[in-house]
C-alpha cells in the first residue's frame, strides 16, 4: 500500500515537472504572443484594465510594463484549479480568468508588459514622506524589510517573480498588503509577502502604498 502510494507521488511529481517543464515562463519557444493577447485585452479587459493597461480605476490595477511571467502567474492564481480555491481569491478577477486557456494568459502576459506604464502620483505629500521611510529602510525594531529590496530602488522590480510597483494605485495597493496578510491572497504560510504584511501596521501600510503610488 505504502509502496503504491509512494509510486502514484512520483507520477504525479513527474507529471506535474513534466507540465512545468512545457509551460516554464521565460523559455524562448513557449514567449506568448502580443497580438494575440491584445485582442483579449481589447474585448474583455479594457473596460477595467483600460486598453492599454494603464487603469483609471483605483481599485483595479494597472498593469502596462508589468513583468509578462507575473501577469501570466497571478491570472492562474486566480483561477481555481481541479476544484479548490484558488490561490488568490477575487470574484471578479476568477470570472474572468475561468474561459482562458494557458496559452491565453501567456499572451496576455506579454501584451501588458509591452505597453508604457504611466505613474498615478501621490495625492497626499506629507503621508508619501513617510511611506519613503518604511520603502528604502523597512522597520529594524518589528522586522519588516526594505521594499526597495525586492522591488528595486525605483519600483520597477526584478523580473520575473518581482513586481514591478512603482506608479500604482495607492488604494489598490493597500488592498493588496491587507490581503496578503489575510487568506486572500495567498495560502502559502512562507509566501514573502504574506510574512512582510503580517508585520506591519495599518499606518505603515497606508503610508507606504501612498508613496508607492508616486514612486517613479
Ligand atoms: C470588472 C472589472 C475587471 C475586468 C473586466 C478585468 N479585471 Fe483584472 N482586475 C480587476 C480587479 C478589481 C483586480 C484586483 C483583484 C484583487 O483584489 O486582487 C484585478 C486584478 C488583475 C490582475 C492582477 C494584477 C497584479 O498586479 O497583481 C491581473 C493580471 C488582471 N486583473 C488581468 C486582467 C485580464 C487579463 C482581464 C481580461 C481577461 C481582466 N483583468 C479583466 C478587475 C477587472
Ligand atoms: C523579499 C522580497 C520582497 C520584499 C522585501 C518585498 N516584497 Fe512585495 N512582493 C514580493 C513578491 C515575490 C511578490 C509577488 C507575491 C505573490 O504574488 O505571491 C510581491 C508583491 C507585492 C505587491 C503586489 C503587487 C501587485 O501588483 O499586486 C505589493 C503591493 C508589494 N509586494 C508591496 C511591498 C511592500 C510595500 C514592501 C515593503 C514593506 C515589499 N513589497 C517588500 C517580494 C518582496
Amino acid at each position: 500500500m505504502k509502496l503504491v502510494s509512494s509510486m502514484i507521488a512520483l507520477a504525479i511529481l513527474a507529471l506535474s515537472n513534466h507540465i512545468f517543464a512545457e509551460t516554464a515562463p521565460g523559455t524562448g519557444k513557449t514567449k506568448g504572443d502580443p497580438a494575440k493577447g491584445q485582442q483579449i485585452a481589447t474585448q474583455v479587459c479594457a473596460g477595467c484594465h483600460n486598453p492599454d493597461g494603464n487603469s483609471v480605476i483605483p481599485t483595479n490595477p494597472s498593469l502596462a510594463g508589468q513583468h509578462a511571467e507575473y501577469i501570466t502567474k497571478q491570472l492562474e492564481n486566480f483561477k481555481s484549479q481541479e476544484g479548490k480555491p484558488p490561490e488568490r481569491a477575487s470574484p471578479i478577477m476568477g470570472a474572468m480568468v475561468a474561459p482562458l486557456s494557458a496559452e491565453d494568459m501567456k499572451n496576455l502576459g506579454a501584451y501588458y508588459a509591452q505597453q508604457v506604464p504611466k505613474p498615478v502620483g501621490a495625492k497626499d505629500k506629507p503621508l508619501a514622506e513617510q511611506g519613503e521611510k518604511i520603502y528604502r529602510g523597512g522597520n529594524l525594531e518589528t522586522g519588516v524589510p526594505a521594499c526597495a529590496g525586492c522591488h528595486s530602488p525605483n519600483g520597477v522590480g526584478i523580473p520575473p517573480s518581482y513586481p514591478r510597483i512603482a506608479g500604482q494605485h495607492g488604494e489598490y495597493v493597500l488592498a493588496q498588503l491587507r490581503a496578503f496578510r489575510t487568506e486572500e491572497r495567498t495560502k502559502d504560510p512562507n509566501n514573502v509577502m504574506h510574512m512582510i504584511a503580517s508585520r506591519m501596521s495599518e499606518r505603515e501600510m497606508r503610508t507606504v502604498s501612498e508613496f508607492i503610488a508616486g514612486l517613479r
